[in-house]
């Protein structure tokens, strides 16, 4: 077996070796299109009918398709050139190719796709990351990184990608433009490659709302009804806190613009986590039952956990003899992605079939036909080109928790630009249930202008005020904290704390309180990594040690809380609160 796993290394960098040599010329001579593209041709729709009828709904428009789309005559590429080289020309059109054509619109290229369409970077070995138009330093995301690269640039009115685990919703909120994934088999994908098809949903880029909302209507396999206004906005006020983003540039802009247009009465505010926990059987049983040590992470990570259980074992299904055919080179990443998935156990694979079950269901009841929850589409500004940041599996776990909510549930979702903060493109992304796609598009279209319009006011407002410094805005925070957590209001201080730490993460004070509020709504594992970065931050922090220690006490971690405890009276020797805990505790641990 060793000898056989070097054969694959060896053959793995000769074969990467050739590639850098032959993508050296392709790179120079694609760049002026942004990198963006792996071919360009141009199919013409068919001509317009003659007027008095009215002309095709896409007439005018020019589109590109990520290279998973089959085209006739074309080869199908799969973001790797020795899929191109060991795989005929398609012998059809896939039909929502077809279908943009006949409804008027000219499709001119291919564009660049990540490694078998199995990553969220936008960094494709082979061909070279295009380049993010709104960030040009930074990653574009994938996996359907040209496409967004190519609409963002001007180059094209819309185009075409693919979103399994994000695809499309994380370009389009590196890039700044919407990016659209449909309700799960709301867009045919024949003749599309299929990444983990359980997951898959061809999805499209724009950044005009009215086109995204146009190819909508032709691409969607769903009946169209009457537009509606949405009865429900429901603020997930648990992913915005994985957000960096200040809510004055996210939640508030969307609020301040649904109160606008709907009405206040529209405005909810919820925790996701506690929500699909209250509804999820499957996932409650995981996080009472085997969760310890390593494992602790939050619902919504068990849910992007899941996601990738299923996404890695449908690649696997679909693409391991073709990787494994020793021949071609992939990138290590999509390897390590075939080679995880056979250790998941038929047990856990039933597992995550029935937490996706589940989410489809309890997202159904709360959004119903007529409710939109919003959420941030990723984590904040894109990242570094070449950087540590987003291969870190932090990052990476919690971008997958906001993606996998849609992916998961077969929800449609749509991301939202709202301009820059910081030079950098800010988003948010709205989901409605799986078939409300038409209701989706239709709010964004109401909704946009008055958004822009917030989101607008927000950017210049801060420009004016640029005297009131970051530190000084968390300490307002912070303080609006505190008499939140004195009225024994803990989600709303949690928020508050939160939103402090977001404008300066380097205050122990901001995570030890939070850290109380939590230790209070019974988020002991929360409490004790709070706790842990005001410790980082602050070593001599008394209140944190107590906290930990009262978490851990909590979580039957007995000989670590004593330590904590034993450690807040070397830095305050005459402490009763530590005193009387040790007591109490010292039993449980001879
Ligand atoms: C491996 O690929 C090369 C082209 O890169 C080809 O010439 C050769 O025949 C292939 N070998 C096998 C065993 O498929
Ligand atoms: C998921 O739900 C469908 C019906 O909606 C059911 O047929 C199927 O057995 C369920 N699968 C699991 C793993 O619970
Ligand atoms: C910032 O300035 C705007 C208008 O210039 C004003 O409406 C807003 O209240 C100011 N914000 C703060 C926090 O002072
Ligand atoms: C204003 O800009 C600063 C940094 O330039 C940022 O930290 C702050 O969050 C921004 N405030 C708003 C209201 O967007
Ligand atoms: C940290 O927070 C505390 C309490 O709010 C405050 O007194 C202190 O000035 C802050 N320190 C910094 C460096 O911002
Ligand atoms: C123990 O120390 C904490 C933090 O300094 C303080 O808030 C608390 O009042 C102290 N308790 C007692 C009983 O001394």
């Amino acid at each position: 077996m060793s000898s056989s796993s070097a054969n694959i290394i060896v053959l793995l960098s000769l074969g990467i070796a050739g590639i850098v040599l032959m993508t050296r010329k392709l790179k120079r001579a694609v760049k002026q299109d942004l990198g963006a593209f792996v071919q360009r041709f141009e199919i013409l729709p068919p001509p317009p009918p003659p007027p008095p009828k009215a002309p095709h709904p896409l007439t005018g428009l020019t589109f590109a398709v990520a290279d998973v789309f089959d085209i006739d005559g074309y080869i199908t590429g799969f973001g790797n050139p020795d899929w191109a080289r060991t795989h005929e020309p398609a012998s059809r059109t896939s039909p929502v190719v077809s279908i943009l054509i006949e409804n008027g619109a000219t499709c001119v290229g291919k564009t660049v796709i990540d490694d078998m369409a199995s990553s969220i970077i936008g960094e494709n070995k082979h061909f070279g990351a295009p380049t993010n138009p709104a960030a040009p330093d930074r990653v574009p995301g994938g996996c359907s990184s040209g496409s967004a690269a190519a609409v963002a640039g001007g180059l094209v009115d819309f185009s075409l990608g693919m979103d399994t685990i994000g695809g499309v919703r994380i370009p389009g909120g590196f890039c700044g433009i919407f990016g659209f994934r449909p309700s799960h088999a709301a867009v045919s994908n024949i003749g599309v490659l299929p990444v983990s098809p359980s997951l898959d949903a061809p999805g499209w880029f724009a950044k005009d709302v009215s086109i995204l909302r146009r190819v909508g209507h032709v691409v969607l396999q769903l009946p169209h009804c009457e537009p509606r206004k949405p009865r429900q906005v429901i603020i997930a006020d648990d992913c915005f806190q994985l957000s960096k983003i200040p809510a004055t540039r996210l939640t508030q802009v969307v609020v301040k613009s649904m109160e606008k247009i709907f009405g206040r009465q529209v405005l909810n505010h919820l925790n996701l986590g506690d929500y699909l926990r209250s509804k999820a059987a499957s996932l409650k049983e995981i996080q009472n039952g085997e969760l310890n040590g390593d494992q602790r992470i939050s619902l919504l990570a068990q849910l992007a956990n899941a996601m990738l259980a299923l996404n890695n074992r449908e690649f696997k299904h679909n693409h391991e003899e073709w990787i494994s055919s020793g021949n071609v080179s992939v990138d290590p990443y999509v390897l390590a992605l075939a080679r995880d998935s056979s250790e998941a156990t038929n047990e856990h694979m039933a597992y995550c079939h029935s937490a996706r079950n589940e989410t489809h269901t309890a997202l159904n009841s709360l959004l119903k036909d007529d409710g939109i929850l919003v959420l941030p589409t990723v984590l904040g500004p894109p990242p570094k080109l070449n950087g540590k940041e987003i291969l870190s599996a932090d990052y990476q776990t919690k971008t997958l928790c906001l993606s996998a909510i849609a992916s998961m549930s077969g929800c449609c979702q749509v991301t939202i630009p709202l301009g820059v903060h910081e030079k950098l493109p800010v988003s948010v992304s709205f989901i409605a249930r799986q078939g409300r796609d038409h209701f989706l598009l239709d709010t964004v279209h109401a909704i946009y202008p008055s958004l822009q319009e917030q989101a607008d006011i927000a950017m210049k407002s801060n420009i004016s005020n640029g005297s009131i410094s970051k530190e000084e805005s968390a300490e307002t925070a912070k303080e609006k904290g505190n008499i939140a957590y004195k009225e024994k209001q803990w989600q709303k201080a949690i928020n508050l704390y939160t939103e402090a730490i977001k404008l300066n993460d380097k205050n122990a004070t901001y995570y030890s309180n939070r850290a109380a509020a939590y230790l209070e709504l019974g988020g002991y594992l929360q409490a004790e990594a709070d706790c842990n970065e005001a410790i980082s931050i602050d070593k001599k922090n008394v209140k944190s040690y107590l906290r930990r220690g009262t978490a851990r006490e909590m979580l039957g971690y007995y000989k670590e809380a004593v330590e904590d405890f034993r450690y807040a009276l070397v830095l305050e020797p005459t402490n009763k609160t530590a005193n009387v805990a040790i007591n109490r505790i010292k039993k449980f641990v001879q």
